[in-house]
């Protein structure tokens, strides 16, 4: 996509040693002063607001919890599919409003995915000039740079190509027990539906060493789980010629750390290396988010996809008989352009043989600037949600039959935080990614305990503490 009044990475002229790291000469400009963030979108945008909360604190900032305590609100944009343009105007005009009528001194900032989006960055230059910063997903270290520097007008600055791999980016961590390590960012896989390549960039591994190194120092601090993060972890390093992701998988597994876990792995460049090394260890976690998208090897096809119907099934095979208790989820599309009855029940009979733990269900959303939307959309939206909703009743049947298996079992959980239902209860995730409610005293916050499984329900679960005689 060709972006307006955008620097490219190549010729921008910003001094990066004083702005990819923390700024030293900040001298905490904003002391005093209070941010609001909210966060759309994948667990990269999640640890990317995790960069920009320690740039702001860095910056002297404090966190507050709504939009009227602020003196800046960011939002992490995400652009996967249309209803993320409702989200963004929705809280622009909460923001608008607040300046207009109670903070006039209040900064607007947009950021995330859907910046890199010709049309929205347009649109925030023409019909949003109460919007102070824009930047993309690129540029995230040039933050410090435009609060330092704030002008009277608009400052938005959107690379509209990725630029090197920057270490050492500072993050204030949500957790203290779990942490987010990117291992890759971007895509090339341009699946034809997908507007990711678009906002990312094409695909850049971090050198092993880095990534191994961070995890050394979160296992010094305490951390207890590492999620690998990329759009497609098992094309890791193939772009740098460094380790494949099963060795990554090893390396990082040694350093001893509890728990491994990594997303998003695509069914293409699956290797048998890769569900060795997780059967061949305790500390890498027995979960995989394995998305299908579609169960119609025709529909496949006009996705980009690479993969048939029974080469996903064999592999599906493959995990769930080599990784022992491996717990399988997914991602499925309805309503992709032409897509038949007939592809669609070959959707619900790859549910039906694959029995996910769960499944992330959307409806076809065309993108700008994708090959797909180019593609004649024929169904009707009353069609569409016909069969999400079809698919969801079966999904959802799945998901409860495999969590009832858990009743009365002993299980692993690290306590992370308290439970949002109750407050009186601890809540973590099991090895297989299950969410439970435990009764257990909150000393044991951030210990992996035994917890006993008292009840089951589609979407969590509930146990009490093992405690140790
Ligand atoms: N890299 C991951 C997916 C990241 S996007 C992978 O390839 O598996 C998360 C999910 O959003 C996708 O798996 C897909 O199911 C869904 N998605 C992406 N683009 C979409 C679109 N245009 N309309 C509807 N759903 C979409
Ligand atoms: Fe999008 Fe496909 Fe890349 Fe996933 S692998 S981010 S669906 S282009
Ligand atoms: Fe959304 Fe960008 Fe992630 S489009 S899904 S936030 S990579």
């Amino acid at each position: 996509m060709n972006l307006p009044n955008m620097k490219e990475a190549q010729t921008r002229t910003t001094d990066k040693t004083n702005y990819i790291y923390l700024n030293n000469n900040a001298d905490k400009a904003y002391a005093g002063k209070k941010y609001f963030i909210r966060t759309y979108g994948c667990q990269m945008n999640v640890h990317d607001s995790e960069e920009i909360s320690a740039r702001l604190e860095n910056l002297g900032f404090s966190k507050v919890e709504t939009i009227e305590e602020a003196d800046i609100v960011i939002l992490n944009t995400c652009a996967i599919r249309e209803n993320a343009h409702d989200k963004l105007y929705g809280f622009l005009g909460r923001c608008k409003h607040e300046k207009e009528n109670n903070n006039k001194d209040l900064i607007i900032c947009i950021c995330g995915c859907m910046p890199q989006e010709e049309k929205v960055a347009n649109d925030l230059i023409k019909n949003h000039p109460y919007v102070d910063i824009v930047f993309g997903t690129h540029n995230i270290f040039e933050l410090e740079d435009m609060l330092l520097n704030k002008m009277e007008r608009q400052d938005i600055r959107v690379y509209s190509k990725e630029g090197e791999v920057y270490e050492n980016i500072p993050y204030k961590r949500d957790s203290k027990f779990k942490a987010w390590v990117d291992i890759q960012y971007g895509c090339d896989k341009f699946c034809t539906y997908c507007i990711v390549p678009y906002t990312r960039g094409k695909q850049r591994s971090r050198k092993s060493e880095e990534i191994i190194k961070e995890v050394e120092c979160l296992v010094k601090n305490g951390y207890k789980e590492v999620t690998l993060l990329g759009q497609n972890v098992n094309a890791y390093g193939k772009d740098i010629n460094d380790l494949s992701f099963a060795e990554l998988l090893l390396k990082v597994s040694d350093t001893g750390i509890d728990r491994v876990r990594f997303v998003t792995s695509h069914p293409w460049d699956f290797s048998d290396d890769m569900i060795n090394a997780i059967a061949s260890r305790d500390n890498i976690m027995p979960y995989i988010h394995l998305p299908l998208q579609s169960g119609s090897s025709r529909i496949l096809k006009l996705m980009g996809r690479r993969y048939t119907k029974e080469e996903y099934i064999t592999l599906f095979k493959k995990i769930k008989d080599t990784i022992k208790n491996v717990a399988v989820t997914t991602d499925i599309i309805v309503g992709f352009p032409n897509e038949t009855e007939e592809d669609f029940n070959e959707t619900l009979e790859v549910v039906n043989e694959c029995k996910y733990d769960s499944a992330f269900t959307f409806i076809y959303s065309p993108r700008e600037g994708t090959p797909a939307a180019k593609m004649q959309d024929d169904i009707s939206l009353e069609v569409k949600e016909e069969r999400l909703h079809k698919l969801n009743d079966l999904v959802n049947k799945y998901a409860k039959e495999n969590n009832l298996k858990y009743e009365g079992k002993i299980v692993k959980v690290l306590l992370e935080d308290y439970s949002e239902k109750d407050k009186n209860l601890l809540m973590g995730y099991t090895d297989t990614m299950k969410l439970v409610n435990v009764k257990a005293d909150p000393k044991y916050l951030g210990s992996i305990v035994d917890v006993k499984i008292t009840s089951a329900k589609s979407w969590s679960l509930d146990g009490e503490i093992v405690e140790e005689k």
